[in-house]
């Protein structure tokens, strides 16, 4: 197992499968900070990790960023960086190395950019360590209209997108997979295919339509959770109700 999924075993055991996706609506970037820094001291017991997007990633400099990582890794969370990362070898090479100077543990990527490019891009983030979660199906109403396109791979195999990007996927050694909340069955066959060789990240509970316990039951490990929590009246609430739900199943 690498170190990637052995710290989020870490973070997540007997504690809570909750990722929060700190997505702040906030067009003041001095209150980024301050809003995920009080998130982290008030939400850390009830999750294991916290997942950064574009909405901190694009207006934050680094030494916010790097301020923000630390403070998840004092209480004990991981920290993912959701860029959906998908270009040439030297790009996604510099991008996640700047991610790393930031504290950042894992990426996410599509592997629309290709095998070779995925493969070379797994072997660079574990040389250090790190983790890289891969798309297979995202969790929004359109996300069939891509990801379940019938292709044909190099060999003549017609299959849906999804289903090679699960192939790659699993057979490169990435740390985990995104598979939708709001797609329970997929989940189920991807578990299926995987077995135990990396974990199914799942986005879309809540506000999206997924519900937890059938996400936990198909075979996620981990639920992405934003707005159900964050937009709430009492965060603390929702997220504890989560956490608990997650040590039950
Ligand atoms: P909500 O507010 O819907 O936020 O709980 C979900 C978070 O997860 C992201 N998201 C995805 N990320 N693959 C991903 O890598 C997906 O299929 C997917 N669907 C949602 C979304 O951007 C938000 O941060």
């Amino acid at each position: 197992m690498t170190n990637f999924r052995k710290r989020m075993k870490v973070s997540s055991s007997g504690k809570s499968l909750v990722i929060l996706a700190n997505d702040l609506d906030e067009n003041r970037v001095d209150k980024l900070e301050t809003r995920t820094l009080s998130n982290i001291k008030n939400l850390n017991k009830h999750i294991c990790a916290i997942k950064l997007n574009f909405h901190l990633i694009l207006p934050l400099g680094n030494k916010s960023l790097e301020k923000i990582n630390r403070a998840a890794h004092d209480v004990g969370l991981q920290t993912i960086a959701d860029l959906k990362l998908n270009d040439i070898g030297s790009t996604n090479k510099i991008a996640v190395e700047r991610l790393w100077d930031c504290g950042f543990d894992a990426v996410i990527a599509n592997p629309i950019m290709g095998s070779e490019n995925l493969r070379e891009l797994v072997k660079f983030v574990h040389k250090s360590d790190h983790g890289l979660i891969t798309l297979v199906h995202m969790s929004h109403p359109g996300a069939k209209l891509g990801y379940g396109l019938r292709v044909q791979d190099y060999t003549g195999n017609m299959l849906m997108l999804y289903e090679l990007f699960l192939k790659w996927s699993y057979s490169l050694r990435v740390d985990g997979i995104v598979v939708g909340a709001t797609v329970p069955e997929l989940i189920a066959s991807c578990r299926k295919k995987i077995k135990g060789n990396c974990e199914i990240y799942s986005p879309g509970v809540g506000t999206q339509g997924g519900d937890p316990k059938k996400t936990l039951d198909a075979g996620a490990n981990y639920l992405i959770i934003g707005r159900t929590i964050l937009d709430s009246s009492n965060p603390v609430y929702h997220a504890r109700k989560l956490q608990q739900l997650t040590l039950k199943s």
